[in-house]
């Protein structure tokens, strides 16, 4: 078509962003990115290439960073290939930083967005720059809630059950990364304090959403909120067991609607088929 096609490398800076191994992105092993020796020979290929307009560079390290450094560390093995790309006669003009702010699930305590800021501006010295940052959970994952009915206790022989009617297929965090999620009843209670796994209806043990967790005694038919589930939560979440979706309900002060149904049996075949070859 003999148009220019802008391009940016994400590369892999190869630091450890101490976060889970399964949502670390930038350390040599992970599958993502170019790794820093391979960047710098793309870019001087892309550079002879003629319909190619080199413009940016970026690289996404992780998620869930509950700490400054990683990012500083990241943001100065890009710095560095820029300055050598710069000494070969290539510019960028856009820096991709990724995501990866972490939030407060349990305790953690996470770089504020001001702090994120200055660890950023005191590292990039460049004012022609354009930065550009990809914030995801940061953004929304202390806005949402799973809210779950209990179906019934179960008292085995070693530890309590809470059986709740969400599953791992409706919020995969806790068996997928052993992640954390508190879980508050929906209506306050001032009951004693019991320690139980709180566990789905699917048939998985790794089917829970709390192992162990101190929670308020609550009955049959009480609700649950499981919190902090703005973020990988829905969209993480699957039709496993032939489990329908629920239903996303966004609330503004006393205002609220369904933004997305809850999917019924019809949803879960829908697209189905029985080939012309099988007999009836
Ligand atoms: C390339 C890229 N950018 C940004 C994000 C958002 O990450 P976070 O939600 O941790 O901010 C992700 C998440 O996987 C990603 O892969």
């Amino acid at each position: 078509m003999k148009k220019k096609a802008p391009v940016a490398i994400r590369v892999n800076p190869d630091v450890d962003p101490k976060t889970h191994p399964y949502i670390s992105t930038g350390l040599k092993k992970n599958k993502f990115g170019v790794d820093l020796e391979a960047a710098l020979n793309a870019y001087k290929m892309a550079s002879e290439l003629d319909y190619i307009e080199i413009v940016g560079i970026g690289c996404h390290i992780g998620s869930q960073i509950t700490e400054a450094e990683p990012f500083d560390n990241a943001l100065k093995s890009l710095k560095a290939l820029i300055h050598e790309l710069k000494q070969l006669g290539i510019t960028v003009r856009y820096l991709d930083m990724g995501g990866g702010l972490g939030i407060t699930y349990e305790n953690e305590t996470p770089p504020s967005l001001s702090e994120y800021a200055q660890a950023i501006i005191t590292e990039l010295d460049d004012p022609k720059i354009c930065l550009i940052l990809e914030p995801g959970r940061v953004l929304v994952g202390n806005a949402g809630i799973l809210v779950s009915r209990v179906l019934y206790r179960k008292s085995g022989s070693s530890k309590d059950f809470v059986i709740v009617d969400a599953g791992m297929n409706d919020l995969l965090r806790p068996t997928l990364y052993h992640a954390y999620h508190a879980i508050e009843p929906v209506q306050k209670k001032d009951s004693r304090l019991i320690v139980a796994d709180v566990v789905g209806p699917i048939c998985e043990s790794g089917d829970f959403l709390a192992v162990e967790r101190s929670i308020v005694d609550i009955a049959a038919g009480d609700l649950l909120a499981v919190m902090s589930t703005g973020a990988y939560g829905y969209v993480m979440s699957s039709n496993y067991c032939s489990r329908p979706r629920v239903a996303e309900i966004l609330v503004k002060g006393k205002q609220f609607d369904v933004v997305r149904q809850r999917e019924n049996y019809e949803d879960l075949i829908k697209g189905e088929s029985i080939p012309s070859f099988i007999d009836e």
